[in-house]
């Protein structure tokens, strides 16, 4: 049977995945997608390992059972925390967003690499194996950053909205010569704005940002053809789901989609 006209199932804990999903919409425009957006149990970051592993799961199944031909796991947390249990429980194709250190430690330079993202990913053994990977792990820096995602998800997106969080953040690191910001949780990269201000106000050197949006997608492009799923007819069209109350989120979803 044809698959290849059934959605792509997005998943995030809230609204911070609809910065990949506009990424592959750019990208993949003639794909259908079912956005599922865990609102009600936002933050994971903040959450003990079984839970978020318990509600990505369940969420992740929800997306399966509206008949999703691919996931694409758009939360860094989530797939921190147990992508392999979701690839194992699912029968079909999943792809998931993982903080973009590689790009960022190619920088040249001797200035650090700030990878900023939930309490959960920069603490998580898979995350904390992938930066041991890398040419010089002492070059990046994990910095947890509760807080942000909750202000997003109210659709708060100003540069200044932040500044008391990065102020608190960066206390430790005032100065601090830097040559990237990894953005290494999909709701931030909602607030380049915000980052590029926290980094002028706080850091030395003109810090790079990087997210993992692009290659996920382009990833997600790859695996489709792999499995012979890639939708190459039609105009493609965004359902959103939320656990959350569809009438205050549905709203700030459809502008963050539209920024
Ligand atoms: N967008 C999620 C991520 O990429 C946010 C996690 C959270 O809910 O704390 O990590």
């Amino acid at each position: 049977m044809d698959k290849s006209h059934a959605p792509i199932g997005v998943f995030d804990s809230g609204l911070g995945g609809a910065s990949v999903l506009k990424v592959a919409r750019r990208l993949l425009p003639m794909e259908n997608y079912i956005y599922y957006g865990d609102n009600a149990h936002a933050p994971y970051g903040d959450k003990p390992e079984a839970e978020i592993t318990d509600l990505t799961l369940s969420c992740v199944h929800k997306l399966l059972d509206m008949g999703c031909k691919s996931i694409l796991v758009a939360c860094n947390t989530a797939t921190a925390n147990c992508i392999d249990i979701i690839r194992t429980e699912l029968n079909v194709p999943v792809v998931s967003v993982e903080p973009a250190i590689r790009p960022a430690c190619m920088l040249p330079g001797k200035g650090k690499i700030l990878m900023m993202a939930t309490q959960a990913t920069t603490h998580l053994e898979r995350y904390l194996a992938l930066q041991a990977r890398m040419p010089d792990p002492d070059r990046i820096i994990n910095i947890p950053c509760p807080g942000i995602v909750e202000r997003i998800e109210l659709g708060r997106l100003g540069d200044e909205d932040f500044d008391d969080l990065f102020a608190a953040y960066l206390a430790p690191y005032e100065g601090l010569y830097t040559d990237g910001i990894v953005l290494g949780c999909t709701h931030y990269v909602f607030i380049p704005g915000a980052f590029r201000r926290a980094a002028s106000l706080h850091l030395r050197g003109n810090p790079q940002l990087f997210d993992g949006n692009e290659g996920t997608v382009h990833q997600l492009a790859r695996v489709l053809d792999a499995h012979g799923l890639r939708n190459n007819e039609g105009a493609g069209a965004v359902e959103f789901h939320t656990s959350g109350d569809p009438a205050k989120f549905q709203p700030i979803f459809h502008m963050l989609l539209s920024r």
